[in-house]
C-alpha cells in the first residue's frame, strides 16, 4: 500500500477520535503484512491520565486481533496539526515491544502534517534510541 493511502486512512480515523479536552484529535493507521490496515484514534477521559493515544489504540488493536501478523508501517496525523504529527515518548516504547519482544522487525513509521504536504519518515528503533531494556528479555 502506499504511503499516502496509509496517511488518509489515519487523517479518516481521526475523524472519529474523542478528544473534547484536548481539542486535538490524533488517526493512527497501522498497516500489517499481508495488507490489513487497523486504525485508531485517541480516545480521551474526563480522568484526563486514563485517555489513550492513536498509535496505542491502533497498535494494541492490531495485536489483539492479528497476533500473528507483523506490522509493517504505521502513518499518524492529526486534522489538527500543522507540522507532522510525532509519536509521543510511550507510544514509541509500545512500537518498541512489537518490535524487539514480538515480531523482530522494524517499524516504518510515517508522520504527516494535515494536508499531506510534509512527511516524515523513520523506523522505529531510531525513535528511540537506548530504550528501557529489562535483563535482556
Ligand atoms: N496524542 C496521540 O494520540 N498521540 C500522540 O503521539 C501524542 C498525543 C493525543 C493524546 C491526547 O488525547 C491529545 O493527543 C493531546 O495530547
Amino acid at each position: 500500500m502506499k504511503d499516502n493511502r496509509l496517511i488518509k486512512r489515519a487523517l479518516e480515523a481521526a475523524e472519529k477520535a474523542w478528544a473534547p479536552y484536548s481539542g486535538f484529535r490524533v488517526g493512527a493507521a497501522v498497516l500489517l503484512e499481508d495488507g490489513t490496515v487497523v486504525c485508531g484514534n485517541n480516545q480521551e477521559n474526563r480522568a484526563y491520565p486514563l485517555g489513550s493515544c492513536a498509535e496505542r489504540v491502533a497498535i494494541n488493536y492490531a495485536r489483539a486481533n492479528y497476533p500473528t501478523l507483523r506490522i509493517v508501517a504505521i502513518a499518524i496525523a492529526s486534522p489538527d496539526s500543522k507540522p507532522p504529527t510525532s509519536p509521543c515518548g510511550g507510544c514509541r516504547e509500545v512500537l518498541l515491544e512489537a518490535v524487539r519482544a514480538q515480531q523482530g522487525e522494524d517499524i516504518r513509521v510515517i508522520m504527516s502534517d494535515r494536508s499531506e504536504n510534509e512527511i516524515r519518515e523513520a523506523m522505529a528503533t531510531d525513535l528511540l534510541p537506548w530504550a528501557f531494556e529489562c535483563d535482556g528479555r
